[in-house]
């Protein structure tokens, strides 16, 4: 019988990108991709949780940066459809010196943990995926909320919609400009890139982000834009 999760149309794109994921990041970026990984990192060690799920982590960047971060002993956990992506954040988890992190093939709709596993649920740079235009959005976020111990954080970073007309003009112009031809130059994969374009160029405001939170289950959500809020860090509590 074939995976369901291999049948969904996003994993064919994801299972396709690795080789240069990372370098594409940082070059369409202009390197903001760390800065703001470090932010949401920071982030999720602020309550010290002990046992953290980095959601989507692809190559695993969230949860190497919060192995490397964190100042206390804390389970580590990375999930991901991808296996490709998932090789190469294991090849990063084996340099690291002081924390095992344990990587798991899945998906973010049917999470393999019991309820009330985690303390903090991160996600980097995949929640749009998870929730733009995705008819499983509800059934994500309910596992999110599912898997968190009451009081636990979901902290996300993701691109966003700056508040200020000319700034959001100038960021689409960025994206369609900028990112669309070189992601597509370097990674030769022209749709994945048209894709992670309108995608962001149409991508919810905070207040919508706080809305479907919110309706999920989650309180005290709060938002701090990054680089003029063309992407942002939301928290919201179980
Ligand atoms: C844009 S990448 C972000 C990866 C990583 N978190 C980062 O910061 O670079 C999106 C990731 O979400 C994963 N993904 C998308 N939908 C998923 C799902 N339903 N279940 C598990 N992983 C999923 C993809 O395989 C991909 O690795």
């Amino acid at each position: 019988m074939a995976d369901p999760v291999q049948s969904k149309p996003l994993h064919v794109m994801f299972t396709a990108l690795p080789p240069r994921y990372d370098m594409i990041n940082h070059v369409i970026t202009l390197g903001m991709d760390r800065d703001w990984r470090n932010a949401a990192a920071r982030t999720c060690l602020e309550s010290r949780p002990n046992r953290i799920l980095d959601l989507a982590c692809g190559t695993g960047d969230l949860i190497v940066t919060i192995a490397r971060t964190a100042k206390h002993n804390a389970e580590l956990f990375g999930l991901d459809y991808s296996e490709p992506m998932l090789n190469i954040a294991q090849a990063k988890a084996k340099q690291l010196k002081q924390h095992d992190i344990t990587f798991m093939y899945g998906d973010a709709s049917k999470l393999p943990f019991p309820d009330g596993y985690f303390d903090c649920v991160g996600i980097s740079f995949a929640f749009r995926n998870l929730t733009y235009q995705n008819p499983l959005t509800p059934t994500v976020l309910t596992e999110v909320y599912r898997v968190l111990v009451s009081g636990g954080r979901f902290v996300i970073v993701e691109s966003s919609q700056p508040k200020s007309t000319i700034i959001r003009f100038f960021f689409r112009m960025y994206l369609r400009c900028f990112v669309y031809p070189v992601g597509r130059l370097l990674s030769s994969n022209k749709g994945a890139y048209r894709y992670l374009v309108e995608s962001a160029a149409r991508f919810y405001t905070p207040e919508q982000v706080k809305d479907l939170l919110v309706n999920a289950g989650f309180r005290k959500v709060t938002y701090r834009p990054l680089f003029f809020g063309a992407a942002g860090i939301h928290v919201a509590v179980k």
